[in-house]
C-alpha cells in the first residue's frame, strides 16, 4: 500500500481505564506508522499528557519487549481538564506545535468522545477500541476483553473449589459499571447459577432467593452468583440472603486483577491487527475513524457515527446462562 496522504507525523496515546493488550496496540501504531515512513510520538499519561506536552518520539526499539506484557507503557489517566472547551483548545494548540498530523487515540467511549471533540478543533484523529468491558457499541470486540474473561475464569474456578467443599454460597463481584459483558460470559465459563447485570435491573425474591430455593430442593449443595459491580452492591445482596434464607454468602470482590496481567493471544492479534489498519487509515488520508471488529474483520467507521452506536447484551445470551444453570 502506498502512502498517499499529507500525514507525515503522528502522536499515539492510551487513555481511562487500562487494558492488557494496549502496549501490543501501541507497537503496532509506531511500528506500522514507521513502515509506512511516519515519525510516531508517543503521548504520556493520554490526554493529560497531550496537555502537559509530555510527548517523545518513538522508535521501532522503543516498543521492543512490550507486546506480552499488560498495562501500558505510555500510561493513562482521566483527565477533567481535557472535558473542557479551554483544555481542547489547548490540546489542539499543543499538538500544532509538536507538528502532529493525526493522534492515535487506544481506548473506550469516554476517550473517543474526546477525541471527536479534538478533531472538531483541526486535529485529525483514528480510534482503536481498547477496554476490558467489550461495551464500545461500534465493535464487537473490545481489546483486554478476552484476557479479563480468563482470569475472572481462573479467580472463580478457584472460589468455586472451596464454595463447592464447603457447601457454600458464594458472591463474585466483577467489573462493569455500566456493562455486563465480563459477569454473563463469566457466568456461562464458571457455570454460575445467578448472574446480575446492570442493563437488566433484578428483583431479589424472584431472581436471586427463589433460584436459590428451587436449586436447594434439586439437590444443590453451593451457589455460585456473579455480579456486575454496576448491578448492586455485593454487601448488601450478601444480608438480604442471609436474612431471607438464613446461609451467609461469602463475597469476592475480584478487583483491579482483571484489568492486569500477559494479554492473550486474542488480544495480542486483535490489537496488533487493528492498529496496524488504523495506520492505513491514516497512510491513505482517512482520519476521524474508529476502527471496529466486526463479523471477525477489521473494519473502520466515521467517528460520529461509531460514537451514536449502542450495543445490548444478546437476550438469548441471557438465556442460555439462565438454562445451564439448573
Ligand atoms: O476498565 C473498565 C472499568 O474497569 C469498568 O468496569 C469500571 O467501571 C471502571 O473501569 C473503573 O475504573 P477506575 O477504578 O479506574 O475508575
Amino acid at each position: 500500500m502506498n502512502h498517499t496522504s499529507g500525514i507525515k507525523r503522528i502522536g499515539v496515546l492510551t487513555s481511562g481505564g487500562d487494558a492488557p493488550g494496549m502496549n501490543a496496540a501501541v507497537r503496532a501504531v509506531v511500528r506500522a506508522g514507521i513502515y509506512y515512513g511516519m515519525e510516531v510520538y508517543g503521548i504520556k499519561n493520554g490526554f493529560s499528557g497531550l496537555l502537559d506536552g509530555q510527548l517523545e518520539p518513538m522508535t521501532l526499539r522503543s516498543v521492543s519487549e512490550i507486546l506480552n506484557h499488560g498495562g501500558t507503557v505510555l500510561h493513562t489517566s482521566r483527565c477533567p481538564e481535557f472535558r473542557t472547551p479551554d483544555g481542547r483548545e489547548k490540546a489542539a494548540s499543543i499538538a500544532r506545535v509538536f507538528k502532529l498530523d493525526a493522534i492515535v487515540v487506544i481506548g473506550g467511549d469516554g476517550s473517543f468522545a474526546g477525541a471527536k471533540e479534538l478533531s472538531e478543533q483541526g486535529i485529525p484523529v483514528i480510534g482503536i477500541p481498547a477496554t476490558i468491558d467489550n461495551d464500545i457499541g461500534c465493535s464487537d470486540y473490545t481489546i483486554g476483553f478476552d484476557t479479563a474473561l480468563n482470569t475472572v475464569k481462573d479467580a472463580v474456578d478457584k472460589i468455586k473449589d472451596t464454595t463447592y467443599s464447603h457447601e457454600r454460597c458464594s458472591i463474585i463481584e466483577v467489573m462493569g459499571r455500566h456493562a455486563g459483558y465480563i459477569a454473563i460470559n463469566a457466568a456461562i465459563a464458571n457455570g454460575a447459577e445467578i448472574c446480575l447485570i446492570p442493563e437488566k435491573p433484578f428483583e431479589l425474591e424472584a431472581d436471586v432467593i427463589q433460584p436459590i430455593l428451587a436449586g436447594r430442593s434439586r439437590g444443590k449443595t453451593h451457589f455460585i452468583l456473579i455480579v456486575a459491580e454496576g448491578a448492586c452492591s455485593c454487601e448488601e445482596l450478601a444480608a438480604q440472603i442471609k436474612q431471607i434464607i438464613g446461609i451467609t454468602p461469602a463475597v469476592s470482590i475480584l478487583g483491579y486483577i482483571q484489568r492486569g496481567g500477559s494479554p492473550t493471544v486474542r488480544d495480542r492479534v486483535i490489537a496488533s491487527q487493528m492498529s496496524v489498519h488504523a495506520v492505513e487509515c491514516l497512510a491513505r488520508g482517512e482520519v476521524n475513524r474508529i476502527v471496529a471488529y466486526k463479523g471477525e474483520r477489521v473494519v473502520d467507521i466515521d467517528i460520529a457515527e461509531a460514537l451514536a452506536q449502542k450495543k445490548s447484551i444478546d437476550p438469548h445470551t441471557l438465556l442460555t446462562s439462565e438454562i445451564l444453570s439448573l
